[in-house]
């Protein structure tokens, strides 16, 4: 009961009455709580003012209002379930939509993770196989210098077994065609036989050919020039063949250097795809990486509002419920006290 109208039931008069059986009724029939003893009272005040057509008309614009409290609480309460159960299913919706995103999230994470691994290895492979490349051109052109230089010792030592032999060829030429009777002296003989063991060895054919003959005569000087010759001519051949054979050496050197070269630049080019293909998709997983970190966070505050919402609505709800029960109980308590008062209204109005 609004206190306006208590107040208006009050101004109906100001006379004390003495308990009539209908109040006594009344009294009896109602629970007891605040409401009910303030409503007896007020009745019990205007009933003694004698205005009961008064009290009628009162009591049923109580009990208008109030149905039509009822009435609007009931329509408000509609729509408020109705706005909360939307937010609720709204939430559900954007909560079973986030935790889609994070899963897919999830999965790319997982993909590209896989698919840095599996770059990461073949990067380190190519680095291995430049770095194994790049040992290889080193032992390359090792291999040729040290080649060349052993090349250029033996040329270095034939050049100068050739100018020895050529003074020795010279010398015996000069002998037989200069001398017949008496030959070489026999200390120009020692120092040939000398320079002969120095350059071609104690076992050479030509030295033990000198060294055994008894005699040094023109016989024996024909035959040491003619084996000279066959000599000269055969470091010649060698020192021709070592340079051809150095002609093709340098071809096949630089074929080789060439194919390393080649081999590299194609690793280098690998290496830089991979190097690149890399960042992108490191690039790439950050992006996910925080994308799925803004998501998870999404996902709490939708659970959060979701599970607060929930909790508001159940508040309500009772609230409402509460509030609904002691409106149905004054409602009831003010039909009662109209029917009681109809049903003794002779008696009243004695
Ligand atoms: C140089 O001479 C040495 C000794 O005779 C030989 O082993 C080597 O093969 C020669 N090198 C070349 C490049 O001819
Ligand atoms: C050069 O000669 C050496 C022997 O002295 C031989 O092993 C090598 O195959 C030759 N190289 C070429 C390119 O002919
Ligand atoms: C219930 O009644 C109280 C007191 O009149 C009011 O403050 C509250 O808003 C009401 N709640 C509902 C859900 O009707």
């Amino acid at each position: 009961m609004s206190h306006k109208s208590l107040l208006v039931l009050l101004l109906v008069t100001m006379a004390i009455a003495t308990e009539s059986p209908a109040l006594q009724q009344l009294r009896k029939k109602l629970e007891q709580s605040e409401y009910n003893s303030q409503l007896v009272d007020m009745l019990e005040l205007s009933l003694a003012g004698g205005q009961l057509d008064r009290v009628f008309e009162l009591l049923q614009k109580m009990i208008d209002d109030l149905t039509g409290q009822i009435n609007s609480a009931n329509l408000e309460y509609a729509s408020r379930m109705a706005a909360f159960q939307q937010s609720i299913e709204q939430l559900e919706a954007n909560l079973a939509s986030l935790q889609n995103e994070v899963q897919t999230t999830n999965r790319k994470i997982g993909e590209i993770t896989q698919s840095i691994s599996t770059l990461t290895s073949t990067s380190v492979s190519i680095k291995k196989q430049l770095e194994a490349i790049n040992q290889r051109e080193e032992q390359i052109r090792d291999n040729r210098a040290k080649e060349i230089q052993s090349v250029q010792t033996n040329q270095t030592a034939a050049q100068k077994i050739l100018g020895a032999l050529e003074e020795i060829h010279d010398k015996l030429v000069k002998a037989v065609l200069s001398n017949s009777g008496s030959f070489l002296e026999e200390t120009e003989k020692q120092e040939i036989i000398k320079q002969v063991k120095q350059e071609l060895g104690h076992k050479h054919p030509l030295a033990l050919l000198l060294d055994l003959s008894v005699k040094f005569d023109e016989v024996t000087a024909r035959k040491a020039i003619e084996l000279i010759e066959q000599i000269i001519a055969s470091i010649k051949d060698g020192q021709q063949f070592r340079e051809e054979n150095q002609t093709a050496a340098e071809q096949n050197f630089n074929s080789l250097i060439n194919e390393v070269s080649i081999l590299r630049e194609k690793l280098g080019q690998d290496n830089q795809k991979t190097s690149s293909s890399l960042k992108n998709r490191q690039n790439d997983l950050n992006i996910v990486q925080r994308r799925n970190k803004q998501l998870t966070l999404n996902q709490e505050n939708t659970q959060q509002l979701l599970e607060t919402t929930r909790v508001q609505k159940d508040l309500y709800d009772s609230n409402f419920r509460s509030n609904a029960s002691k409106r149905e109980g004054q409602l009831n308590s003010l039909k009662t006290a109209f029917q009681i008062l109809r049903d003794n209204e002779q008696a009243l109005k004695k």
